[in-house]
């Protein structure tokens, strides 16, 4: 793919046009799937590639030379700030362990206030090198959303039911409250780093919003978002949030100061086209699509492409990120048939089905005139 064209595919959907190629990009596109990955992966821990600006900036490059993706996401992790704000954590077999989960106010009022630039500039350097190295395809930054960093801090790592966070915020909801105005500060300051370093847009990861209450995500999170996405507005760089489980906050998502929505795959795009308030989407093909067969694939990434012409720009995606063990070829033919997209073709054929009498159509005529 010509690089030239991926950068103006990706930028201008977010701005709302309707480039002929549709861009493509995939949430954890960095990662485990790649055999390069698992290459440099057997050599250093996880947390030490996060660290080394060479390491992030040689696995944010792999998938984009690999299946030539429209952007490049910089390869780092939500809970990287964590450390620096006063609870280091450590990858184990079932995913991350922080050591020292906040669990009281004692513990809230000790998290640290930091310099992202003298903290965590090894993300800054990472980025100036991924810049350097990858011409004209846009690169993006990336934090955690306040809620999904709150409850990976309270509960200590993943969770089933998030018993601790939502009791603190059933309990103590002014301090729940203060938790997230403090992680949206930490937040904005940090992706405000990643764009003065070459980020071409941002994106919150908010994996976790599902578990919320719709009246609970506008109460609690909504205005914790509203600060981060209004702190940056002054940068230009586009701002993008997924919202996973985002069927029930779309209206608060709107609302959010977002430039685009990225939402999962048990959203219509089609069918929530109205409610978007005219944003661009990213989205939202099921991950566990990616194991069907290639024809398959095909015809479902063409589908989330038709419900995607129907907002106001669409940059394809997954709904989530991409698992682990996803078959590269699966990735292949997903790429594939969404550069093969043409939002024209589609409604020119459309057209001709019509003028050659669709029977199903001519049939609906027939009984409407009918009656
Ligand atoms: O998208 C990218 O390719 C950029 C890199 C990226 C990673 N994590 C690399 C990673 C991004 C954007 C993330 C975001 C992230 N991290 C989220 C939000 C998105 C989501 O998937 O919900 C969350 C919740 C995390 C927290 C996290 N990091 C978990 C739960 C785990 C372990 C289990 C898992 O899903 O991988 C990680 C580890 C992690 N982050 C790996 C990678 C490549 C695997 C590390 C390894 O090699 O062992």
């Amino acid at each position: 793919m010509d690089s030239a064209v991926a950068a103006r595919s990706f930028l201008a959907a977010l701005c709302g046009e309707r480039p002929v190629h549709r861009p493509i990009w995939l949430m954890r596109q960095a990662g485990r799937y790649l055999p390069e990955y698992q290459a440099v992966r057997a050599r250093h821990s996880f947390v030490r590639m996060c660290q080394t600006p060479e390491l992030a900036c040689e696995i944010t490059l792999q998938p984009v030379r690999r299946f030539g993706f429209d952007a490049a996401i910089l390869f780092n992790d939500i809970l990287v700030p964590l450390e620096p704000l006063g609870t280091s954590f450590v990858f184990t077999e079932e995913g991350p362990r922080l050591e020292h989960p906040v669990r009281d106010e004692a513990d809230m009022a000790a998290l640290r206030t930091f310099d992202p630039r003298e903290e965590l500039g090894y993300v800054a350097e990472a980025v100036r090198l991924i810049r350097r190295e990858l011409v004209g395809t846009p690169l993006i930054g990336f934090a955690g959303a306040p809620f999904t960093l709150a409850a990976y801090l309270v509960e200590g790592g993943g969770s089933k039911d998030h018993r601790r966070i939502k009791t603190l915020m059933y309990r103590r909801p002014e301090l729940f409250a203060a938790l997230l105005a403090k992680l949206a500060d930490t937040v904005a300051s940090y992706l405000r780093m990643q764009i003065e370093a070459g980020a071409d847009a941002v994106q919150l990861f908010d994996s976790w919003a599902g578990v919320l209450a719709p009246a609970d995500y506008a109460r609690f999170e909504l205005p914790a978002v509203q600060r981060i996405f209004a702190a940056l507005a002054d940068t230009g760089a586009p701002r993008l949030l997924f919202v996973k489980g985002g069927a029930s906050h779309l209206e608060s998502a709107v609302q959010s100061g977002a430039d685009a929505l990225s939402l999962d795959w048990t959203v219509d795009l089609a069918g929530a086209a109205p409610w978007l308030g005219g944003l661009p989407v990213q989205g939202n093909l099921d991950p566990l699509a990616l194991y069907a067969e290639p024809a398959e694939i095909a015809r479902r990434a063409h589908a989330v492409c038709r419900a995607g012409d129907a907002a106001a720009g669409h940059v394809f995606n997954l709904g989530h990120g991409i698992l682990p063990d996803t078959p590269l070829a699966g990735v292949e033919a997903l790429v594939e048939a969404v550069h093969a997209y043409r939002t024209e073709d589609v409604l020119r054929l459309a057209g001709e089905t019509h003028r050659d009498g669709d029977p199903r159509r001519g049939r609906e005529h027939r009984q409407g005139s009918g009656s």
